[in-house]
């Protein structure tokens, strides 16, 4: 019933000349591969260049950030609309790297749900716990703020066009995984917040990807787990044969 999404993140990685080399490379890997969506996330200025060149195929595109604001004086940031012009379909919204490095706040995230919404782009809103707030025992506590703030004010209608993605932020480019049971108990934890905050339905229907050094070894204990409907996929998306053998997993 939920459709898994296996979406690879390449960060700060790729020139337009690499990332159109890649989807190339990636398009015949993956292209019976209707069991799940799979999206890339490249930089900005690739963003357009890999949309016309994935266009007739299975693969989705997604920015990795986006600006609240339709345009305006906002030097250096980019809109949803102009993300949706570009060919995109999706956008990665509060990841623990913009969390971290760039001032991203709950308050932010949910004005940045709200801007993709309105462009008609599906947001992967990242939630996720540091490793002091795991030792402390806060897990719950941080990652279930980072929803009720981030989703605060949508309707079940707008929900339903949300995916999550829990990246632990110790498991992200660390090779330290959680173990699939870790990574299915905080799961779990963000499906009956969603009942709580919305209802029981949107709680059963909402994708909850997972992220954080997710590799061609250890995505089927993953995906394993009823709660785990795909993954967010960092290091190992950069290469086309591990990207793919992700998704085939
Ligand atoms: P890694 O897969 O490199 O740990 O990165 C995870 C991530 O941050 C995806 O958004």
């Amino acid at each position: 019933m939920r459709k898994p999404v296996i979406a690879g993140n390449w960060k700060m990685f790729k020139t337009v000349e690499e990332a159109v080399a890649f989807v190339d490379a990636l398009v015949p890997l993956v292209e019976s591969s209707a069991h799940c969506e799979v999206v890339v996330a490249p930089p900005f200025p690739a963003l357009s260049s890999v949309a016309q060149r994935v266009k007739a195929t299975n693969i989705g595109v997604s920015a990795q950030d986006c600006h609240w604001e339709k345009e305006g004086a906002f030097t250096g940031e980019v809109s949803c609309e102009m993300i949706k012009e570009a060919g995109a379909s999706h956008v990665i919204i509060g990841h623990s790297e913009r969390r971290q490095f760039f001032g991203e706040t709950n308050e932010t995230v949910n004005k940045k749900i709200f801007a993709a919404l309105r462009a008609f782009l599906v947001p992967i809103v990242c939630v996720g716990e540091s490793l002091a707030e795991r030792e402390k025992n806060e897990t719950e506590r941080v990652v279930g703020e980072q929803m009720t703030k981030g989703l605060d004010s949508l309707t079940e209608l707008q929900l339903s066009h949300i995916i999550v993605a829990y990246e632990p932020v110790w498991a992200i480019g660390t090779g330290r995984t959680a173990t699939p049971e870790l990574a299915a108990e905080t799961h779990r934890f963000i499906r009956d917040t969603v009942a709580k905050l919305f209802s029981r339905s949107s709680s059963a229907a909402i994708r909850i990807l997972y992220g954080g050094s997710v590799k061609p070894d250890n995505i089927k204990g993953l995906m394993a787990q009823p709660d785990i409907d795909g993954a967010l996929v960092g290091g190992a998306s950069l290469k086309p044969d591990s990207f793919a053998a992700i998704v085939n997993f």
